[in-house]
């Protein structure tokens, strides 16, 4: 399918894109230092592409458009980062605030998803882009590959209570790992 709803906007985009992976990672390097060891387990972005756009405008029953796309619809660039340890997702998360203009912030991980979801959610602007960061730690990126998995791939039906309930369970106890995880590196460095 031809590149066309982001019109000629696409290398703008990709620059946009590229500045908000460079503030991520000046910020991953002075934590890189500070604790001799990458608090990024992994970084990927993305620019939605023509046709996962258009199924998005069609599912919020908007009219495929540049408007749409860049103005309606908020993650044509996604970027998510995924940390080690729980600090350092606000650590990313300060830093991106302090150089972009924010206009949403959703904090899954102070409030939990009624499923388990957590993740920090932020959506910036930067010559007139909107970008949607996701930052979170891995133990939180693995159970949204999972309960994404669930959700969209896999026929369930009949164990849907069942699945939910421990999906929860497992959130919550992933999430008091982290919180451990983060106390023991905190006395490990000299941090308590
Ligand atoms: P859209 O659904 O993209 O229009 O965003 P929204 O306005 O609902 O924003 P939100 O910040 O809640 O979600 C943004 C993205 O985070 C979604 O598109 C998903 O990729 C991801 N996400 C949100 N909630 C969940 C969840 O419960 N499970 C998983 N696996 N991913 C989620
Ligand atoms: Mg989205």
């Amino acid at each position: 399918m031809l590149n066309t709803i982001y019109g000629d906007n696409l290398p703008e985009m990709e620059k946009t894109r590229e500045e908000v992976i460079s503030v991520i990672e000046d910020e991953r390097e002075r934590l890189r230092k500070k604790y001799d060891a990458d608090p990024v387990e992994h970084l990927l972005s993305r620019i939605k592409s023509e046709e996962s756009m258009r199924e998005k405008c069609r599912r919020k029953g908007i009219p495929e458009t540049s408007y749409s796309a860049l103005h309606v619809i908020r993650d044509a660039i996604g970027v998510r980062a995924v940390c080690d340890f729980l600090n350092d997702v606000y650590e990313l998360r300060n830093a991106l605030v302090k150089r972009f203009e924010t206009v949403e912030e959703k904090d899954y991980i102070k409030n939990v998803k009624p499923n388990g979801y957590r993740s920090l959610h932020l959506i910036l602007k930067d010559n007139d882009f909107y970008v949607e960061v996701q930052l979170r730690t891995i133990s939180m990126d693995t159970w949204a590959a999972l309960e994404h998995n669930i959700r969209y791939k896999r026929d369930i039906s009949g164990n849907t209570e069942l699945i939910a309930k421990e999906l929860k369970r497992c959130a919550d106890e992933l999430a008091s790992t982290d919180v451990q995880m983060q106390t023991l590196r905190d006395l490990i460095n000299g941090e308590l």
